[in-house]
């Protein structure tokens, strides 16, 4: 996201940032933050295709999330890993 913060600074079109986003809310600060326009995920839509419906109703608590360090799939709130992409 450093590097589309640094891009968007030298272009006038959408910037858009990829990379270890697992969480709607460090998507959001991105944007509202201005360091890119579009924040693209991977690993996070395969691990729940059901992920913008549930950040856009806050289901948080259902979210299945990628864990950086291992790319082990995980529920939120809970520690227990049940897959690797
Ligand atoms: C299974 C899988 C397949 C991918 N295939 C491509 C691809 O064909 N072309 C590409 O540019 N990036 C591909 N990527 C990289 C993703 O687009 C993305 O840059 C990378 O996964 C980092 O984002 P993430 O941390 O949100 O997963 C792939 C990633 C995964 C996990």
């Amino acid at each position: 996201m450093h590097l589309a913060q640094a891009i968007k600074s030298v272009v006038k079109i959408p910037v858009i940032t990829v990379g270890r986003v697992r969480t709607p809310e460090l998507a959001n600060r991105i944007v509202q933050e201005g360091k890119a326009d579009l924040v693209s995920m991977g690993r996070a839509l395969i691990a729940d295709p059901h992920f913008p419906r549930k950040a856009l109703e806050g289901d948080w608590k259902r979210l299945f999330l990628v864990s950086p360090a291992t790319g082990a799939f995980r529920v939120s709130g809970k520690e227990e890993a049940f897959g690797v992409p």
